[in-house]
């Protein structure tokens, strides 16, 4: 499989994040949990946001879903100011959300209950998308009959369903075991390669944000705020044994290892 930004007929949006605050109030006391974050992501670019625990990623992807505001600073994604959640942007968490009482198909298929596309348009698209996470063959199974991988690959293809121009991903593999993670890596390659999307993925896993993304903010906490920018020019696919692929992997943890010490010494 060769992924390369420059051979993809862009159809991704942009993001410009700017001087964008969140600031939450806890028990009396305020926590920033970003302070002045700037960043653009470029169309069809799949970047990773990068840190500990606690530094701002979700807030991040919440805000660029429309799902939170910030309280200084604005998020715009294809030249508009997002205010609210919208089909264009499909969000994939931790969990996998499905409905329990539906089906993997009609799960999917309920994703496209506002899209301006017919009945037969609906199902064809649901069964492309099956066939891509490769869960066809579990298109009549209910959730909790799927393991951990399907259920994420089924949430997987319910956020791309509408054909969203950006998908945002909040640590969509951290519950798998380690074989079904790195599995499911190359095929968020895969699909990025295939719907052509912006990809935002939030992850505090050094390896995986190097394996798949062109580009790693690394975000530091208290306050949340981008520590560094790395891009990563190794083209794909990636093999983890590489040496320029551990040398920046190396690179990547030595500044989370410093933020971290600093943190303990602030403490
Ligand atoms: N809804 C909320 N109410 C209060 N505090 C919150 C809320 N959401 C996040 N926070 C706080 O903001 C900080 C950043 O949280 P979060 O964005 O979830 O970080 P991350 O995803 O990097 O672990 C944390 O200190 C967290 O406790
Ligand atoms: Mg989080």
């Amino acid at each position: 499989m060769a992924v390369a930004l420059e051979s993809i007929s862009v159809t991704g949006t942009s993001v410009e994040i700017s001087g964008v605050s969140r600031v939450f109030r806890v028990d009396g006391r305020e926590v920033n949990a970003l302070r002045d974050v700037s960043l653009t992501v470029r169309p069809g670019e799949f970047v990773s946001l990068l840190g500990p625990s606690g530094c701002g990623k979700s807030t991040m992807l919440r805000i660029i879903a429309g799902l939170d505001r910030p309280d200084a600073g604005e998020c715009v994604v294809d030249g508009a100011i997002v205010r609210a959640p919208s089909l264009s942007r499909g969000v994939v968490f931790q969990d996998h959300r499905l409905l329990p009482w539906l089906t993997v198909r009609e799960n999917v298929l309920l994703a496209l209950h506002k899209a301006p596309i017919g009945q037969d348009g609906r199902e064809a698209r649901v069964l492309e998308l099956l066939d891509l996470v490769g869960l066809s063959a579990f298109a009549g199974a209910k959730p909790h009959q799927l393991s951990g991988g399907m259920s994420q690959r089924a949430a997987i293809a319910r956020a791309l369903a509408p054909r969203p121009r950006l998908l945002l991903l909040d640590e969509p593999l951290g519950a798998l075991d380690s074989l079904t993670r790195s599995r499911l890596q190359g095929e968020l390659l895969r699909l990025w390669e295939h719907e052509k999307v912006t990809v935002i993925m939030v992850t505090h896993d050094v390896e995986e944000a190097v394996y798949l993304s062109n580009r790693v903010f690394v975000m530091e906490p208290r306050p949340g705020r981008v520590r560094g920018i790395f891009d990563v020019s190794i083209p794909y696919p990636r093999r983890r044994v590489d040496a320029d692929f551990v040398a920046l992997r190396q690179s990547i943890l030595d500044i989370l290892e410093r933020e971290a010490t600093a943190a303990e010494l602030t403490c």
